[in-house]
């Protein structure tokens, strides 16, 4: 196979995941611009190579070496397309880094998605697993979302029903996996701005910072600090957020428990079902802070593994897998995996 200058053999992803995973790509490509994606798809090989699509890594667990091509997209991009009397549309490449996206829209006063900021990855990752943090969830705010048919090359835009949003999911995690690659995102962000700060924690923060009337910039401050406290940095400590979605269950599962642990933290959703805490069950389970291997729960936030240095994709499993028996045997409630395991 004759490859174009993009794409090179044999490349280590161990800094493409924030968990510092090791495992290599047999090909890999930066995709910089649509045309050099263009260029791929037009190859005769393509139909036949497995591929994968990489944003920041920051949801990925990676279990082995990936056989196939890795796309890594690296789309530039951010502009204001539009201002009117009730919002304000602001548009941006997949590529861009989430939170310094976040951050230039707060810079140039165009506030919507600060209770949203320092959350890792990039702008085209934050639709498809509907990135959500402090009562607000990226649909929320979602216009629309650009995209390229990996099977034809064909552009294609999502609107905000067509990606099918739900708590941490949307069409590319299910129906359309794998099949489009996210070009660029388009945010409404509504007028008027009113903060939202019911969140408990970020409730708290505010309180505690004394501000009773916050700026959006006052909640950005706020969800930084909270962040920076109970998550770990990346670039510290691998990890990939929330390891676990927080379990559903249904109204008669919800009153068993609740009966014999009346702390049971708990969010009446509008189906009538109750979404738990994850990170309370596991703390309940005596896991908060324990490793098994090189492979640990973070001391500070039990949703959250971590690489305690020198950590396989294996491990990590390995160490979800004996939290998921623990939950299950004591609750009697199944947990569910956040990230992306490849
Ligand atoms: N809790 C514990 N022990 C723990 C962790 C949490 O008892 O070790 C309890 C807390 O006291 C609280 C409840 O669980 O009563 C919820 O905790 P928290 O507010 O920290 O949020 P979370 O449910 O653990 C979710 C998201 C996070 C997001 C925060 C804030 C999921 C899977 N996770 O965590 O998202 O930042 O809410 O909105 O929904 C991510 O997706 O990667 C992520 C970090």
């Amino acid at each position: 196979m004759i490859l174009p200058a993009l794409v090179q053999r044999d490349v280590s992803l161990t800094h493409f995941n924030t968990f510092g995973l090791p495992a290599r790509a047999a090909l890999f490509a930066a995709i910089e611009t649509p045309e050099q994606l263009a260029a791929l798809i037009d190859l005769p090989e393509w139909p036949s190579v497995p591929r994968f699509i990489l944003g920041g890594g920051s949801n990925l667990i990676l279990s082995g070496d990936f056989p196939g091509l890795m796309l890594q997209v690296r789309i530039p991009g951010r502009a204001l397309l539009a201002e009117t009397a009730d919002a304000w549309l602001v548009r941006a490449g997949a590529g861009e880094n989430w939170h310094h996206f976040v951050r230039w829209t707060l810079d140039h006063g165009w506030p919507g998605l600060e209770n949203l900021a320092l959350i890792p990855g990039t702008v085209g990752a934050a639709p498809v697993q509907n990135i959500g943090a402090y009562g607000l969830e990226i649909a929320e705010r979602l216009q629309s979302v650009e995209a390229i048919a990996l099977t034809t090359g064909e552009a294609t835009i999502f609107d905000r029903t067509a990606c099918r949003f739900g708590y941490r999911d949307s069409i590319f995690k299910r129906e359309v996996a794998g099949l489009y690659l996210i070009t660029a995102v388009t945010f409404r962000l509504p007028k008027p701005w009113r903060p939202l700060a019911g969140y408990a924690d970020l409730t708290r923060e505010l309180a505690a910072q004394q501000i009773a009337d916050p700026t959006a910039r006052d909640i950005a401050d706020a969800v930084i600090a909270i962040r920076s406290r109970k998550l770990p940095d990346p670039a510290q400590i691998g990890n990939a957020g929330s390891f676990f979605k927080n379990p559903l269950v249904d109204a008669a599962t919800f009153a068993r428990l609740a009966a014999h642990y009346p702390d049971l933290p708990h969010y009446p959703q509008p189906d009538g079902t109750v979404k738990l805490a994850a990170g309370w069950l596991i703390e309940r389970c005596g896991w908060k802070g324990r490793n098994l291997g090189p492979a640990g729960v973070y001391e500070r936030q039990a949703l959250v593994l971590v690489n305690r240095g020198g950590a396989r994709g294996a491990d990590v499993l390995r160490l979800a897998e004996a939290i998921r028996i623990s939950v299950q045997a004591e609750f009697g409630v199944e947990l569910e995996l956040e990230p992306v395991v490849l």
